[in-house]
């Protein structure tokens, strides 16, 4: 069986005091059907790390080599030191932002799983192509061009996240109709191109203004397997209550 999974992106937020006490607050949330895991900005998981919390810690980002000469940035390796065992790829703010493209993804998604750190990949549309009615095409691509290189062995420490641009950070939530009806579409491309049992496994998590109002509704969706968790994941009663809604 799949495992649900509810993660707190915490994006570039908060002082490292603040960080140090919502991670605190955060370990103490205790759900027996769902992993919990937050992400905070980098700088902070060495702190958070050496707490000894019992909670799992990802980075938010990275770049694809072991080491050299890349100014300002920070290797997976030197993450996986640092305490991290999860790793986001493909947040469309790195996407959009950062102006990663599905090339550069497959090669973090590469060098991540070959340290054994778990990849959340994040898929997803903007508004424009939502409203063209091409949105699974455009999300089976980003699969196909980023991630459906690996083989069924690698799939097992990869994540779906699907996150809807149009629902990030805006209020505007994906219905639980729009939500399942893409999830289901993501595990339907996953069983086509490699089995229906492969796809049964594969967590698909929803992201997008996901809050302790609607979090009970998504989670409720057959394919919906819990949330990556944005501007929520900020305050550890929100948090919770998310993380207590499977
Ligand atoms: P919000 O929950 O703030 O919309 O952010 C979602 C997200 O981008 C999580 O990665």
């Amino acid at each position: 069986m799949r495992k649900n999974i509810v993660a707190g992106n915490w994006k570039m937020n908060l002082s490292e005091n603040e960080a140090i006490q919502l991670a605190k607050e955060v370990a103490e949330i205790k759900v027996s059907n769902a992993e919990v895991i937050i992400f905070p900005p980098a700088i902070f998981i060495p702190t958070i790390s050496k707490l000894g919390l019992d909670i799992k810690i990802g980075a938010q980002n990275f770049y694809p080599k072991s080491n050299g000469a890349f100014t300002g940035e920070i290797s997976i390796n030197q993450l996986k030191e640092a305490g991290i065992s999860y790793v986001i790829v493909g947040h469309s703010e790195r996407r959009t932002i950062l102006k990663e493209d599905n090339e550069f993804l497959k090669e973090k998604v590469n060098a991540a799983l070959e340290l054994g750190i778990h990849v959340i990949f994040c898929c997803g549309e903007e508004l424009a192509i939502r409203e063209k009615g091409t949105e699974n095409e455009f999300v089976k691509n980003q699969l196909v061009e980023s991630i459906f290189h690996l083989n069924a062995d690698q799939l097992k420490n990869v994540t779906i996240a699907y996150e809807p641009i149009w629902a990030i950070g805006t209020g505007l939530t994906a219905s639980k109709e729009q939500a399942e009806g893409m999830h289901l579409f993501i595990r339907e491309t996953f069983a086509s191109q490699y089995s229906q049992e492969l796809a049964n496994g594969i967590s698909i998590l929803y992201g997008g203004s996901c809050n302790p109002t609607n979090a009970k509704e998504l989670f409720a969706c057959p394919n919906v397997d819990g949330g990556l968790i944005g501007g929520a994941a900020l305050k550890s009663a929100d948090f919770s209550s998310i993380a207590s809604s499977f």
